[in-house]
């Protein structure tokens, strides 16, 4: 893959849940550069979290074209998930979650590690710096059902980032966080901007975002209505509009 060429390209993807009559996104061209920061908006309901799927090749598309750091999703999810962090929506692991936070980050390897082989000292390493990243050192050893939901979220992102993605997506990673962490975890991902990885993010807060150039994409009943780069500070009046927009037409 050339340096120029675009992580994530998708041209007039169309893709549909088993059994639906029609598809969740229809017509869906999105190209994103290393080091993009994307903001994803929309209402409830409107493909967010359906277009991440698309993106890390865990849903089929009916037409159209996708290509994700490098490898095409129809044929190899697997080789896109390699390269690809992704933090669930609303993800909360049952309390009797027979793992620790170290083993969980470290699961974050698998992709990279293969399944059946034992995590080895780089392994370890990269899940030791994704829990300094996160500032979570002191829990590696606690059970993770047993953190509140704004630590497993925090675990979940070190997961993502142990396997050195190209691309992250993240699934309104905010939603359980307080302020401080809100803050910290803008800090990182505008540094992980400017090392080059692609974050792409779903989220409804629009304060604090990292200190970036910024693109908001805007999505409603499973289309791109806006695609658009702006300051940090314009993006919520930008998702406002394109949605008191879509209201009226
Ligand atoms: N597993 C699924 N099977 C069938 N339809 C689904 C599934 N997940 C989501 N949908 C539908 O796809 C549409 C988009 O959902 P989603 O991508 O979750 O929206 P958002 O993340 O923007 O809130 C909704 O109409 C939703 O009901
Ligand atoms: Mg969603």
């Amino acid at each position: 893959m050339a340096s120029s060429d675009p992580v994530i390209l998708l041209e007039n993807v169309y893709t549909a849940y088993e059994g639906a009559d029609r598809p969740t996104l229809t017509d869906i061209s999105l190209s994103v550069g290393k080091g993009e920061f994307v903001i994803i908006g929309g209402p409830n309901g409107a493909g967010k979290t359906t277009l991440l799927e698309t993106i890390n090749g865990m849903l089929p598309l009916t037409h159209g074209k996708a290509v994700v750091c490098g490898h095409d999703v129809r044929g190899n999810g697997v080789g896109v998930r390699r390269r690809v962090g992704y933090l669930l929506q609303n993800f909360a692991f049952d309390p009797l979650t027979p793992f620790t936070v170290e083993e969980v980050v470290l699961m974050g390897r698998f992709g990279t590690i293969g399944l059946f082989r034992k995590p080895g000292k780089e392994d370890h390493e990269a899940a030791k710096r994704a829990l300094q990243l996160l500032g979570i050192e002191d829990l590696a050893s606690r059970p993770i059902g047993q953190l509140s939901g704004g630590q497993q979220q925090k675990v979940l992102l070190a997961q993502s980032l142990a396997r050195d993605p190209d691309v992250l997506l993240l699934d309104e990673p905010f939603s359980n966080l307080d302020m401080f962490a809100r803050e910290a975890i803008n800090c990182l991902l505008s540094r992980l901007v400017a090392s080059g990885i692609a974050v792409i993010i779903v989220s409804h807060a629009f304060d604090d975002l990292p200190d970036c150039r910024v693109r908001v994409v805007v999505m409603h009943d499973g289309r791109i209505s806006l695609d658009r780069e702006c300051l940090p500070a314009d993006v919520g009046l930008l998702i406002r509009n394109a949605g008191s927009a879509s209201l009226n037409a």
